[in-house]
């Protein structure tokens, strides 16, 4: 008898566990994000100093090389893909990081 309010509550605490697992890729990159300055430039919808989240998926949608490129160029800063202004480099990121920023950005459509 006592045991089925325990049962129910367990039941509820593993239904959140999965909700919040099968989201947690997304939001632990908007934090890695935030925690890494991106945001500082970058916006998903619109052009900040940077180009949009939406703008970047776009153009590379069909570049299956896009993910390793991208990351190189985020760690290493650069210019001349969306006009003058230059991206300095991301040195406080690991290649992990910048990877996983990367499909992250490309997964705004
Ligand atoms: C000081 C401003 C600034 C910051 C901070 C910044 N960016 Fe950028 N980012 C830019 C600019 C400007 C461009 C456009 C560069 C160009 O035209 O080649 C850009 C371009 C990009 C691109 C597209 C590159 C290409 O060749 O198409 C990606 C991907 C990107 N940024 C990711 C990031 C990530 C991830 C972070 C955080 C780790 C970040 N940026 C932080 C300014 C910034």
């Amino acid at each position: 008898m006592e045991a089925l309010p325990m049962i129910k509550s367990c039941r509820l605490a593993l239904v959140l566990a999965a909700v919040v697992m099968s989201s947690s890729p997304a939001v632990a990159s908007a934090d890695l994000a935030r925690s890494k300055a991106c945001i500082a430039c970058h916006h998903a919808e619109r052009r900040v100093i940077g180009p949009a989240y939406t703008a970047i998926a776009a153009r590379y949608a069909d570049d299956s090389a896009a993910v390793g490129a991208l990351a190189d160029k985020v760690i290493a800063g650069g210019s001349g893909s969306w006009g003058q202004m230059p991206m300095p480099p991301q040195s406080n990121l690991s290649r992990e990081e910048a990877e996983t920023l990367v499909r992250w950005i490309l997964s705004h459509r």
